[in-house]
């Protein structure tokens, strides 16, 4: 406990599914939270889940990622509460099931905008707060699907595929071991 007790955790799509479970993870292990995701009603359920612990606390931030051009002052909210974050965990993300013939152009674009444009523009939001800091860890939730193209899944595994183009970093890398670790 005493390694996350004073921490600040922001899990995006924590109203549902593994979000919500690592906010219920992160709670028990002492961090502060920020939890969000579209849904307010399904954010205070899990707030109200997570019961009262002392020295802790969480913040509900309802926020669509996909409206990127608001990130900044998302990170700015954050701040203004915690002055201080530790650990963005980019998990909210949409899935597909359907013939890439029979997917609409609008559906692509939809599922980049959230899966991948979502998380660039957070990251990049947080990134100056944190290498100010000096510190902090971004965690990215990609699939199995990041890595191998699969039946159904065409524009879910293009958003996932993307992810890894961004931030994948082979240290030293196999082709150019002289490029800086950074
Ligand atoms: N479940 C799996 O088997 C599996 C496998 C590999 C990878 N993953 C990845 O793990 C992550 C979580 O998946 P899950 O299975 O837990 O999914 P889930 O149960 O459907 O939960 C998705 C979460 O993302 C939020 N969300 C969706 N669109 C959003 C948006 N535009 N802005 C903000 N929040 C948004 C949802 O909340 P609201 O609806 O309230 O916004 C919800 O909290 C995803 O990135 C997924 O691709 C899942």
């Amino acid at each position: 406990m005493e390694k996350w007790r004073g921490k600040v955790v922001w899990i995006t799509g924590a109203s549902a599914g593994i979000g919500e479970a690592l906010a219920k993870a992160f709670w028990k292990k002492g961090a502060n939270l920020v939890l969000s995701a579209r849904r307010a009603s399904e954010l205070e359920r899990v707030c109200r889940e997570l019961g009262h612990a002392p020295g802790q606390s969480v913040l509900s931030l309802v926020i669509d990622v996909a409206e990127t051009e608001q990130a900044a002052g998302w990170v700015s909210q954050v701040m203004g509460v915690y002055s201080q974050l530790d650990v963005l965990i980019n998990n909210a993300g949409v899935s597909q099931r359907s013939y890439a013939i029979e997917t609409s152009l609008d559906v692509d674009r939809r599922i980049m905008e959230v899966n991948y444009f979502g998380t660039v523009a957070l990251t990049k939001a947080v990134l100056p707060y944190m290498l100010k800091a000096g510190s902090g860890d971004i965690v990215v939730i990609s699939s199995i699907s990041g890595k191998f193209g699969f039946y159904l899944r065409s524009a879910y595994a293009a958003s996932k595929h993307a992810l890894h183009g961004f931030f994948d970093r082979e240290n030293p890398h196999p082709y150019f071991p002289e490029c800086p670790d950074v």
